[in-house]
């Protein structure tokens, strides 16, 4: 089956898979004007590191077309999700597009939006093929959250090497992390491995130390939202739990970052801002409260994993082993 696209650029508005209503219906939102893309990243309509920042670039194009003010549009943008560097990534690159000009060309800021989106494309494709590399014959493997296709424009990132290794014969089974609160392993990594005929099974956030222990896990394959100078990695919550449990049972853990997530300007994992949710992600659930009354809850929606547990990270350039501000300072970025 194929798979819906994250998003559809038709012209003079953005189409937006609403990643919300999956796995049960695919619905598009029509967006026209950049606050509406600020809010449907804020509000997760879409979501993963390399869709916000190419639904962020074409938020750019609509404000140009309405002829706002672009710089307050990229802040506002900008200022939508704080972790994911992605975001601040294709803004930049907006941005320095505008001001190298001087003025505003509407049809050439369309063309730098095609063009991030169109990276994009190739980079995940580029680094599914060397991810598949990393895989032993026959592994199970164990992922966090989603970062298949429709986190990003193309093949998806950790979930995409989980695909081919599976269509290559190498990958025998994928555990799911379920991925408290928002459940986007359940939802989404659950649904797009079925729609691709991997075959799966989801677990609770927790149950990750018990299948270590029991030898049952061969590679942790996560993705990520920020990869600061020394290699330090912001990722979903739960991600450094996993990492210290892959560490401790002697799993290899690998990260997949394209260049589009590495901030070498970032110094280390704690100049990352990790952004905190709201509360009743957590003490409710499908808006029915779970707690009991007046609970308070603490909801960051990622966490650090320090470099000196990654196992290496899988970029479009290939794999970088044990990650350091001299490999990654080696690499050539475009920022
Ligand atoms: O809060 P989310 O769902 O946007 O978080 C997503 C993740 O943490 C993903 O692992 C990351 O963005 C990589 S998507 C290729």
């Amino acid at each position: 089956m194929t798979l819906p696209r994250s998003l559809r650029w038709t012209g003079g508005q953005l189409d937006l898979l609403d990643q919300r209503c999956l796995p049960h219906s695919v619905v598009y939102r029509q967006l026209t004007k950049w606050h509406e893309v600020s809010d449907a990243i804020r509000s997760m309509v879409v979501r993963g590191a390399p869709a916000i920042g190419i639904a962020a670039a074409w938020g750019v194009v609509l404000a140009a077309r309405s002829g706002d003010d672009l710089d307050q549009a990229i802040e506002g943008l900008r200022a939508s999700r704080p972790t994911a560097v992605n975001l601040s990534w294709a803004l930049n690159r907006m941005q320095s597009f505008v001001n190298s000009k001087g003025w505003v060309d509407v049809r050439e800021l369309e063309r730098l939006a095609a063009v991030i989106e169109a990276e994009d494309r190739a980079l995940t494709q580029a680094l599914v093929n060397y991810g598949i590399g990393v895989l032993p014959d026959d592994c199970r493997v164990l992922h966090h959250c989603h970062t298949g296709a429709v986190a990003t424009a193309g093949v998806g990132t950790a979930l995409g090497v989980i695909v081919a290794g599976h269509q290559h014969g190498i990958l025998k089974h994928a555990w799911l992390d379920e991925t408290r609160p928002r459940l986007q392993g359940a939802a989404l990594s659950s649904w797009e491995l079925g729609c691709c005929g991997v075959p799966s099974t989801v677990i609770v956030d927790g149950a990750s130390g018990l299948l270590m222990r029991r030898g049952e896990v061969d590679v942790v394959l996560v993705g990520c939202d920020r990869v600061a100078g020394n290699g330090d990695v912001a990722n979903k919550i739960g991600t450094y739990n996993l990492a210290l449990a892959a560490r401790a049972h002697g799993v290899p853990f690998y990260v997949c970052a394209p260049s589009s997530s590495i901030d070498i300007t970032t110094v280390d994992g704690d100049a990352i801002t990790i952004e905190e949710r709201p509360e009743d992600e957590i003490t409710h659930f499908h808006g029915e409260p779970i707690c009991a009354f007046g609970v308070r809850a603490w909801n960051p929606a990622f966490d650090i994993t320090p470099a000196h547990l990654i196992t290496g990270l899988i970029t479009e350039f290939g794999v970088i082993r044990s990650p350091s501000r001299h490999s990654l300072s080696a690499l050539p970025l475009v920022n």
